[in-house]
C-alpha cells in the first residue's frame, strides 16, 4: 500500500529500510524521502515505524 504518494513510497519499502536499520522518521525520510514534500504521509509513516519497531521488539529473546 502507497503510504507516500508524493515519492511513490510503500509501507513495504518503509518496512524494509526498518529492517535494514532505520529507527526514526529523520532516517526514514533521509533513505525514502517519505514526509520531505507536503507531509500528510508522516502519520502513517509513524505508524508503520512504530508497528514495526513493536514487533522487532516483541521477538527479541528477554534478557533478564
Ligand atoms: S505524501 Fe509523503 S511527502 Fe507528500
Amino acid at each position: 500500500m502507497y503510504v507516500c504518494i508524493c515519492h511513490g513510497v510503500t509501507d513495504t519499502q518503509i518496512e524494509a529500510a526498518i529492517d535494514n536499520g532505520a529507527e526514526t522518521m529523520k532516517q526514514l525520510s533521509s533513505e525514502l524521502c517519505v514526509g520531505s514534500q507536503c507531509g500528510k504521509c508522516c502519520k502513517s509513516t509513524k505508524r508503520v515505524l512504530n508497528n514495526k519497531l513493536y514487533q522487532i521488539a516483541e521477538a527479541q529473546p528477554c534478557v533478564a
